[in-house]
Parts: C-alpha cells; sequence; structure tokens
C-alpha cells in the first residue's frame, strides 16, 4: 500500500495561484471585484482532492485576509477537529520534524451538505445497489470508490460483494481463507439459530491506517464473495426454498448488522435475475453504472425495465417506493466522438426511461490508469493514488450522490404537506 507520507500532496499550483491572489486582492480588491469572484470560483473548480489547511483558509477569507495569529488561530482549531475525527482530514509528518495537515478542497460543500442532512432527519443507514445487466459496466470500481469516499467523508460504511467474480473483494486483496462465510453462504443459513453470529464474524474491516495518518474519520467493512459462488448461484433458489423466498434473504441477513453502518453499498454482478430482485428488496436505492466505451453501448430499458418490473412487489413488501436514483459514466473518454455520442444517447435514455425522474450525475470519471493500478489489493484510487484527479472525481460523485439522497428525502418528508 502506497503510504500518504511518500506523496505530500501539496497542490503546488492552488498555492501558487493563492499567493498570486493575495497581491492581485490587495491591489484591485476595490476596483475589479469581478476578477476575485473569478479567482474564487477558480479555487473552487480545482480539480485536486485535497488542499493545505492554510491555502485552504487564506482562500475562504479571500474578502478580508487573515492576520497572521488568526490564521494560526483558526490552523490550530482546524488541525485540532481533524485529529479528533470530527473532520476529514490528512495529517502528514515529515520527519518527526514539520506536521502538515490536509483537508478535502470540497470540505465546505461536505460540511453544508451533512448539516442538511441532519436539518431534515436523514435516517441512515441508507443501503444501496449498484447495477447494470451489462458486464464490464464500471459496477465494482464505482462501488468500491464510493464507498472509500464515503468513508473518508466519515461515514460507517459496508460493501456486499455480491458478485460472483469477487471483485470488489479481491480489488482489497480479500480472497478465500481471509473470511469466515461468504455472503452467499450467509444466505442459504440466514434461518439458523446462530446467523447474528455468523454474519458478524463475516465481516472483514479494511483497514484504512495504513494510508492515512489519522485522516479517516469514518470506516469501511466488506462481507466478500470468491469466485466459486457462481455455481452456488444457480442453486440458490433450491437452497433457499426451506427459508422462505430468496428474495428476502440479504434483507434478513444485513438486518443483523446494519445498524453498524450509515451506507450499505451492494456491488451486484452482470444480470437481470433473482440476484437483482434479492438486492432491491435490501436496499433503498439503485444507482445505474455506466461507461460509455464504442462496445458498451447499452439498451437502457434493457437495465431498468427488470427493475421497473419489480417495483410493485417492492412496494408490497416495503411498503415505499424503489429509487433509482441516478446514472453513474464511468471510464469516460471525452472528445472521443463515439464515446460522446453514447455519453449524450445515455442522458436522454435514462430521463426518458423513468419518465424524467432520473438524469445522468454531473460529474462522470474519466479514463485513467490509477483506477486499474489501484485494484492490486488497495481497492480504491484513494488509497493507491490519493492526491490524483480521480480521487478528487470520486469525492465530486459521493457528494452528489448524498446530496440527491437528502432531495429525495426532503420531497418524502413535505410530500404530507402540500
Ligand atoms: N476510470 C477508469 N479508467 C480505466 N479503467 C477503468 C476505469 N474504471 C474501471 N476501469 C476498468 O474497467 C474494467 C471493468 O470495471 P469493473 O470491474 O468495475 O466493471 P464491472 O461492471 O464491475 O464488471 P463486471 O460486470 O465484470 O462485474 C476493470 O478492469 C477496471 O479496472
Ligand atoms: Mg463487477
Amino acid at each position: 500500500m502506497v503510504k500518504f507520507e511518500n506523496k505530500k500532496p501539496t497542490n503546488v499550483e492552488i498555492g501558487k495561484r493563492i499567493d498570486k491572489k493575495e497581491s492581485t486582492i490587495r491591489a484591485f480588491k476595490k476596483n475589479h471585484p469581478e476578477k476575485i469572484e473569478q479567482l474564487e470560483l477558480e479555487h473552487k473548480e480545482a480539480t485536486y482532492p485535497f488542499l493545505n489547511i492554510k491555502e485552504y483558509l487564506q482562500a475562504i477569507n479571500l474578502d478580508e485576509p487573515l492576520s497572521e495569529k488568526d490564521l494560526l488561530n483558526e490552523i490550530i482549531t482546524l488541525s485540532q477537529r481533524i485529529e479528533k475525527k470530527e473532520l476529514p482530514g490528512t495529517i502528514y509528518i515529515d520527519g518527526n520534524k514539520f506536521k502538515h495537515i490536509f483537508i478535502p478542497a470540497i470540505i465546505d460543500r461536505l460540511e453544508g451538505i451533512k448539516d442538511f442532512m441532519n436539518d431534515i432527519k436523514i435516517q441512515l443507514p441508507i443501503t444501496i445497489s449498484i447495477g447494470n445487466h451489462k458486464g464490464g459496466a464500471i459496477k465494482t470500481t464505482n462501488t468500491t470508490n464510493i464507498a472509500a469516499s464515503l468513508a473518508y467523508f466519515g461515514y460507517k460504511v459496508l460493501i456486499v460483494d455480491f458478485d460472483p467474480q469477487g471483485n470488489a473483494s479481491g480489488s482489497f486483496g480479500i480472497y478465500e481463507g481471509d473470511y469466515k462465510y461468504t455472503i452467499v453462504d450467509l444466505l442459504t443459513m440466514s434461518a439458523d439459530k446462530d446467523i447474528e453470529h455468523k454474519v458478524k464474524e463475516s465481516v472483514i474491516n479494511i483497514n484504512m491506517d495504513n494510508t492515512f495518518e489519522n485522516g479517516i474519520t469514518g470506516k469501511l467493512d466488506i462481507l466478500a464473495n470468491n469466485a466459486t459462488m457462481s455455481e452456488q448461484v444457480e442453486d440458490l433458489p433450491s437452497m433457499t426454498r426451506h427459508i422462505g423466498t430468496i428474495e428476502n434473504t440479504l434483507d434478513r441477513v444485513l438486518s443483523y448488522i446494519k445498524n453498524d453502518y450509515d451506507f450499505i453499498l451492494i456491488d451486484l454482478p452482470p444480470r437481470t435475475d433473482v440476484i437483482l430482485r434479492t438486492s432491491m428488496i435490501a436496499s433503498d436505492y439503485f444507482l445505474v453504472s455506466l461507461n460509455t466505451q464504442p462496445f458498451a453501448k447499452m439498451g437502457m430499458p434493457n437495465i431498468l425495465n427488470p427493475i421497473n418490473k419489480y417495483k410493485h412487489v417492492y412496494k408490497q413488501e416495503k411498503n415505499k417506493d424503489f429509487i433509482i436514483l441516478g446514472g453513474i459514466v464511468a471510464c469516460h473518454e471525452s472528445g472521443v466522438s463515439i464515446q460522446d455520442a453514447n455519453y449524450n444517447q445515455m442522458k436522454e435514455d435514462i430521463l426518458t426511461c423513468t419518465d424524467n425522474k432520473t438524469s445522468l450525475f454531473d460529474t462522470y470519471i474519466p479514463k485513467a490508469s490509477v483506477i486499474p493500478e489501484s485494484q492490486q489489493g488497495d481497492g480504491a484510487v484513494i488509497f493507491n493514488s490519493p492526491t490524483s484527479k480521480i480521487t478528487r472525481k470520486y469525492f465530486d460523485l459521493t457528494l452528489e450522490i448524498l446530496e440527491r439522497l437528502a432531495i429525495e428525502k426532503d420531497m418524502e418528508n413535505n410530500k404530507g404537506l402540500n
């Protein structure tokens, strides 16, 4: 695992820009307010995942630059909050001499959305399935990277590797022998007396302290899987017949550990059968994972029809609506005409297929070699290349997901009022 300390995440460009900002501000403050606005905007739109606290404080206090003394006090306060794990951030120690603290560049937006979620009393945990009937649609990569970002933001997160290929588990370097039972074993045992104990002892914690000194405020766990599950999956309906319908088994298994988490993310295999339905019953929301590669042109109805067909059963079982939260485009090469065409097509199709209820997220994940590199044992880009622009992209995407969840919840709360 690459240590954060080896890669000082100072954002040189932002640093320079802010230095320039300070003199620019003094010289132009009165006469060119629009210029300052522009600089602020550039700062906000920067693609870097982390900011040095000093740079951050200078940037957010553009109107009235802080005195050295105030700056120091603010730095101490923020550092303490990070050390107490109240704020996501990362402490970088250079030998024993220097201590630098970095916070995600999206900290204001993150704090804002957390406040909003508190205000509307959003109920956690929230369970989200990530799927697509097609292979290679970036389901696993999105699941692990969104989960890691949520954990970095301070949430307690469980990944359920519901795919026979066991890719999510393997990407974190977790293989057979590392865990007690797979998620499929647990489904078949879901009527056992000691099932609660069995589920709990099967959860594996992904230790993130190796990468971030004091930096992770939440936690990341996984219920693993392996390739032998593929044969078991075919037999699952008969293996679980004694328990009741298979569709309810995952929901039941997760109920024993649900309250240990804020978010549960289920990585689905490329199937539209009983596995999808089982996952739906255990979930509150669905994210559609999409890529725009030339051979990946996918019919949106093929993905969404099996979900839409099962929605009425969901409503009967759960007494609420199953919500498709949005479409994530990943591994996209903007500027490649066939991919841009696919992107635009998907943008329209998702609206058409959901009666304008669901759209693509604004943030898409570009194609980048750091992704496959991170899947050799680190599991997510943030653990392998924390300062990469892809880390920032997954931060942005995860924030958008949180915002949509909050908006959905807010609408639900207000439904009865109109
Ligand atoms: N942004 C990216 N840039 C480059 N390669 C990527 C990117 N995202 C994912 N990949 C690669 O694309 C491949 C497919 O991704 P992934 O395994 O996440 O898809 P999947 O939908 O889970 O596949 P499956 O249907 O087999 O479960 C993997 O080899 C992954 O490393
Ligand atoms: Mg997968």
